[in-house]
């Protein structure tokens, strides 16, 4: 059914979090939503709608360098016993990408594992699981224990459930395991400081790689209170910050927004243009050829020169974003020039810009326009955070032609 409502349509398909093996084994095997190719029959428009619901996921600067770290420090941690492995934490402020930025690399943890394949690889390689608000140490090893469907009974005790969680971690080969929403967790709480005494304890017990997201830790309780130190203070740091509107100049390649430091850091030189190898994630080729890959696009937006690489990720997200959009009339490079403009209303948040270009394309669609526009974009509301941000300039005057310097007036 082709619903009138773009807001319908754009929230119709956000998946619940996958926090059961189950939806994240259905996540990671779903195809991701591939943008047109040259040469395919066009699709419908109710295909079309529901594809820019979904739309596609680009490898950001963040993403690209999440994966190289993750890669990074399972290889380090594979053999190593006993003590806690190395871990990291994404942090960012709120709709920057972190949670997909997450979901992206379990996606890729879990398909590289399936292509292993064969005898020894890994049953449930890839956990992922929410900090519930105010999170108690008992109330979070039953997420533990509820993503792989381990029995709970209600006269367990909280180290009874550890262990049966451990035990199965580690029998069934949980290699990864990811927490989101980490800064609910407030060590200066007595319950908070449980929780992240039990979770470190956890770091310990389970042979896996620990990836942890949340909202700005960095200020939170979590890097600043021991009990939190003591889990955050191993941790190397991804930060997903909004998307830079300017060229800088980097050594690093596209993990340049992403700064990682700590245990297990990568060396940054290492980062490339390609992104980590054997990468599973959605690159598809856009209808002119470029790519969904905001990462591998440099040409467009930078140039290389022995090492520096002069990068634009906000720029190169709205190409990659651009280029796999599914419209009939849309004039490519239209959205790249008006980047500032679309920068200045999302603040570089790629949220608020996924959202305002998948509802721009939902509603032209419907409108039967085809296109995005300045003027379609204007119309749209985004949300609060974005237009509290977003102050329009007023148009400028321009300076009658008989007024500029150098001209006299007759
Ligand atoms: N790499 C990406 N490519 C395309 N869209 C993205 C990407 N990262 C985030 N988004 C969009 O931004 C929205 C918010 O991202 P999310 O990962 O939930 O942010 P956070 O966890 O930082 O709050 C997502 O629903 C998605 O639509
Ligand atoms: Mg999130």
């Amino acid at each position: 059914m082709v619903t009138d409502d773009p807001d319908d349509v754009t929230e119709q398909a956000r998946d619940a979090s996958p926090t059961t093996w189950e939806l994240f084994r259905r996540f990671a095997d779903d195809p991701p939503p591939v943008p047109p190719r040259p040469g395919d029959p066009p699709r419908t428009a109710e295909q079309r709608l529901a594809y820019h619901s979904r739309f596609v996921t680009v490898r950001t600067p963040a993403v690209v360098k999440t994966l190289l770290e993750v890669r990074t420090l399972m290889a380090l941690g594979r053999h190593q016993q006993a003590t806690a492995r190395p871990s990291l934490i994404v942090t960012g402020p709120p709709t920057t990408g972190k949670t997909t930025t997450l979901l992206e690399v379990g996606r890729t943890c879990h398909l590289a594992e399936q292509a292993r394949g064969g005898h020894g690889a890994s049953q449930v390689p890839v956990a992922y699981l929410l900090v519930p608000p105010g999170a108690t140490a008992k109330a979070l090893a039953l997420e533990f224990a509820r993503y792989l469907g381990i029995p709970v009974s209600a006269r367990m005790t909280q180290t009874q459930i550890a262990a049966s969680v451990c035990h199965t971690y580690n029998t069934v080969g949980v290699r990864l395991v990811m927490i989101d929403e980490i800064h609910r967790l407030n060590p200066r709480t007595s319950t908070g400081a449980e929780a992240a005494d039990f979770l470190k304890d956890l770091t310990e017990r389970i042979s896996a790689t620990f990836v942890y997201a949340g909202i700005d830790v960095t200020t939170t309780a979590l890097f600043t209170g021991t009990a939190g130190a003591q889990l955050a203070g191993r941790a190397g740091l991804i930060d997903c910050a909004p998307l830079p509107a300017v060229a800088r100049t980097s050594r690093t390649g596209p993990g340049a927004s992403a700064t990682a430091r700590g245990p297990g850091s990568s060396d940054d030189r290492s980062g490339g243009s390609e992104g980590p190898a054997g990468s599973q994630s959605n690159t598809r080729r856009g209808r002119n050829g470029s790519s969904a890959d905001g990462a591998d696009s440099r040409n467009s937006a930078g140039e290389s020169r022995r090492g520096t690489v002069l990068i634009r990720p906000f720029r190169e997200t709205v190409a990659a974003m651009e280029n796999a959009l599914d419209l009939q009339h849309h004039r490519s490079g239209s959205l790249v020039r008006l980047a500032p403009y679309l920068h200045e209303r999302t603040a570089g948040r790629i949220g608020s810009l996924s959202r305002l270009l998948r509802r721009a394309a939902i509603t032209a669609i419907l409108d039967q326009s085809e296109k995005i526009t300045r003027a379609s974009l204007d119309a749209i509301a985004l949300d609060h955070l974005a237009e509290e941000h977003y102050r329009p300039r007023p148009p400028i005057r321009r300076t009658s032609r008989t007024n500029a310097p150098g001209r006299r007036a007759t």
